[in-house]
């Protein structure tokens, strides 16, 4: 890692989620690290999504949850082929409004290459990406408001581990995203392997808890059903943010 992005000592203290600022999550520093260009990890984890969402029936699920959706529009792309309403739970206001001027006012250009992958991976995407995000609920909130078993499929991309550097608190995060769908809900979900707290641009440094696979099988094997983990090797074409590369999960809420 950069000088420039090493975050400050951890303090004696982990922060927790709430000790972070969300609403002035930086959202133009972030597309611009992370989103304006498809790089290999979005294409791994847009590879692997499809695959989960291939196997529902078009348009057979009622609502799906983005459980911190932030400005990210290609997991909300993913889904669309599959429900009927997704809702993109975000308590940041930054994100928020992101979201909501890419669904009134049309996405940002850069999100067509990523939708023109999503729907060759699966074709019973709408033809268009303005179409797919007319599926999308803009919700303020957080893990903390979710009610038990409301969705029939859920997903997190780069939240639970990113968001606290607790792991008593990351695995609160984990159950209220695997508690917010139905017994037999569906759940995928992406992670930042090992990445500590991290720095988005020049700005402040955000809180992160480290998880390896076996951090992410302590806390989702008793929880879930149909447990599985993949990883993605470091995309070295993203800023050094610490981490070892990605995991990605599917999980069943056990159907009683
Ligand atoms: C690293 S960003 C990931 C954004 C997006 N999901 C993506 O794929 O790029 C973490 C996101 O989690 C949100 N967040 C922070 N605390 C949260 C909480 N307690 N519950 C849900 N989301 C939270 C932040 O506002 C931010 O949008």
């Amino acid at each position: 890692m950069s000088e420039a992005r090493r975050p400050a000592l951890r303090p004696a203290t982990p922060r927790r989620n709430r000790d972070a600022d969300w609403d002035a999550w930086p959202v133009d520093a972030y597309l611009a690290e992370n989103y304006r260009r498809l790089h290999p990890c979005d294409i791994g984890v847009i590879h692997h999504h499809s695959t989960f969402y291939r196997g529902f029936a078009p348009r057979g699920t009622a609502r799906s949850l983005e459980l911190g959706a932030g400005p990210n529009l290609y997991p909300l792309m993913l889904a669309a082929g599959a429900v009927r309403r997704v809702d993109a739970l975000e308590p940041s206001a930054a994100c928020r409004a992101y979201l909501r001027e890419q669904l009134t006012h049309g996405p940002d250009a850069s999100w067509v290459t990523f939708y023109d992958l999503c729907r060759t991976l699966n074709p019973t995407l709408p033809a268009t990406l303005p179409e797919a995000l007319a599926r999308v609920r803009v919700v303020a909130g957080d893990a903390g408001d979710l009610a038990d078993g409301v969705y029939d499929s859920a997903s997190m991309n780069f939240v639970a581990e990113s968001v606290t550097e607790d792991f008593a608190e990351f695995t609160v995060l984990c159950e209220a995203f695997v508690r917010a769908v139905r017994p037999g809900g569906r759940l995928v979900a992406a992670f930042m392997e090992c990445m500590p707290s991290y720095r988005v641009g020049d700005g402040p440094v955000w809180p992160a808890c480290p998880v390896d696979e076996t951090a992410l099988r302590t806390v989702f094997a008793p929880r879930t059903t149909a447990l599985r983990i993949a990883r993605l090797a470091k995309d070295r074409t993203l800023p050094e943010y610490g981490d070892t590369g990605v995991l990605l999960l599917t999980a069943e809420r056990p159907a009683s």
